[in-house]
């Protein structure tokens, strides 16, 4: 697990930045954290990193934004207004799987609430308090499988 001090905003959009750059097409990226934490504050980096000019607003309504300007797709997901199963009405895997749907990077707000896990994806929980700076702890996780 690494840790990164986010002391600003720019800090959490430079991270975002650096992922976007850097990122292959297939990657899953599951942000955790609460209420403003940073997690829509750090896809919109990513955004930038991909070379999307179009501005990223937050999905918490429309479920999911998909942008198709940039390197490859971003599909910006929200899942604070669902409940597990609903999610799994989603066909998530579909995204990282790119089945129908063209590979690209997938950064998903709230992924507490999924019932179920892409094999490899990036774990990015955003912590904060008062009386310290913002934390990004990210974990790579990677199923060998059999
Ligand atoms: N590292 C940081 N230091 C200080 N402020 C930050 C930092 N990162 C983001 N912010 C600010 O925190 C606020 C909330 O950020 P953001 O909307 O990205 O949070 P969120 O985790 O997506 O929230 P939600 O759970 O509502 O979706 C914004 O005003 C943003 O500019
Ligand atoms: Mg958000």
């Amino acid at each position: 697990m690494t840790k990164i001090f986010l002391p600003d905003m720019e800090a959490t959009q430079q991270l975002g930045i650096t992922l976007g750059e850097t990122l292959n097409a297939g990657s899953v990226i599951l942000l955790e954290g609460d209420l403003g934490a940073g997690k829509t504050t750090l896809v919109q980096g990513i955004g930038k990193g991909l070379g999307i000019i179009e501005s990223i607003v937050s999905p918490t309504f429309t479920l999911i934004n998909e942008y198709t300007e940039g390197r490859f797709p971003l599909y910006h997901l929200d899942l604070y207004r669902l409940e597990s199963p609903e999610v799994t009405g989603l066909n998530l895997e579909s995204y990282w799987e790119g089945i129908e749907v063209t590979p690209g990077i997938v950064a998903i707000e709230w992924a507490e609430r999924m019932p179920y896990l892409p094999d490899s994806y990036l774990k990015i929980c955003l912590n904060y308090t008062e009386d310290v700076h913002r934390l990004a702890e990210i974990t790579a996780v990677k199923c060998q499988g059999i």
